[in-house]
């Protein structure tokens, strides 16, 4: 709690383009919620080295992600919108809490497993310790809720057990954090293979939809997006294309499932991915608008950057002198 809103945190990695996976299950959840909380928003550069990064392109994807995070929605006056690597206090903490989380705990973690089959020669210490820093990400700031998709709510358990085990042993020092999971588009999955969720690192630009993708593109990605040979538009887990369409369909016009099918009830395919892909290009055409002039705006942009680096290592400060303070380092001389 900060003053007399609770808190919110939450990131994105700046690797790869952002999908409509990212906008869907995260970002269009944290503009809803950033009035009713204390909001801080990391791009989290650091977990993005766990694997290898071209320098160049990582600095560059940093800055657009910080941008769309603004030409989303979210008001940087207001929220709390930060580069990781910019608040040492996040590596500082994660040190800590490395020394209160056990491997068996996070040789269990799925993502870990993924990335290192994906990553065979590069399976480095930082891969295996990520969700440490993604809990010192969260607990610096005394989250209450963490707005994320569903793949990172075993990585919200291991925080909350971490916080836990800490509190134990020293008291009340962190707030458990609690997942907040959006009632529509938490998962979406690759629109070439619907059993995968549709991810920024997809080798196939047709799978997913990128936030800054122009209309024509959208569309032509959702005509050729997988469905099956039933000729049915229903909801349901036999249909893994269908229900993914319908849930992108949802989460752009905020109708529910049912609804969806009432409203393609007898249509065809062609009409339904159609209308799929325009409700997508309508909630996109206005963010990607106001990333077009921000981004001709560097002054305030960098401007952003420098005061909410600031504002947050000034609360993430507070968090980790507290803590070196129960771990027994001694007392900074004045
Ligand atoms: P990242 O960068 O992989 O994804 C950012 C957010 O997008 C969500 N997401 C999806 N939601 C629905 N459908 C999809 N296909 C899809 N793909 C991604 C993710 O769940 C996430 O909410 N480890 C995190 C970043 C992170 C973080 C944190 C998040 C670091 N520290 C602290 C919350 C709090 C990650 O790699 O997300």
């Amino acid at each position: 709690m900060i003053g007399d809103k609770k808190v919110l945190f939450s990131g994105m990695q700046a690797t790869g383009n952002l999908t409509l996976g990212n906008y869907l299950g995260a970002l269009k959840n944290w503009v809803a919620l950033s009035d009713e909380y204390e909001c801080y928003y990391s791009v989290v550069d650091m977990h993005s080295i766990t694997v290898r990064q071209d320098p160049a392109t990582l600095r560059r994807r940093a800055r657009t992600l910080l941008t769309l995070y603004i030409a989303a929605g979210l008001d940087p006056e207001k929220n709390c919108i930060y580069y990781q690597s910019h608040v040492s206090c996040h590596a500082e903490l994660m040190w800590i809490l490395n020394c209160f989380t056990y491997m068996g705990e996070l040789n269990r973690m799925t993502q870990f497993k993924d990335k290192a089959a994906k990553h065979a020669d590069n399976i480095n210490a930082g891969l295996f310790t990520y969700p440490v820093l993604m809990a010192a990400d969260i607990l610096l700031y005394q989250a209450d809720v963490v707005p994320v998709g569903i793949d990172q709510m075993q990585h919200l358990e291991i925080t909350r057990d971490i916080a836990q085990r800490f509190n134990n042993l020293y008291g009340e020092v962190f707030t458990i954090p609690e997942a907040y999971i959006g009632k529509a588009g938490a998962k979406i999955m690759s629109l070439q293979d619907p059993s995968k969720k549709m991810s920024k690192s997809d080798e196939n630009p047709n799978a997913s939809i990128y936030l800054l993708d122009d209309p024509d593109t959208i569309i032509r990605k959702f005509k050729r997006a997988v469905t099956d040979s039933e000729n049915q538009i229903l909801y349901r887990e036999e249909q893994p294309g269908i229900r993914n369409l319908l849930d992108i369909y949802c989460a752009c016009t905020g109708k529910t499932p049912k609804e969806a099918e009432r409203e393609f009830d007898g249509k065809g395919y062609g009409e339904f991915k159609l209308a799929v892909g325009e409700a997508v290009v309508g909630v996109l055409k206005p963010l990607q608008e106001r990333m077009a002039a921000l981004e001709k705006d560097k002054a305030y942009i960098d401007q952003v950057i420098k005061d909410n680096a600031q504002r947050a290592a000034y609360t993430a400060n507070k968090t980790l002198r507290k803590v070196q303070k129960k771990v027994g380092f001694p007392e900074r001389v004045r």
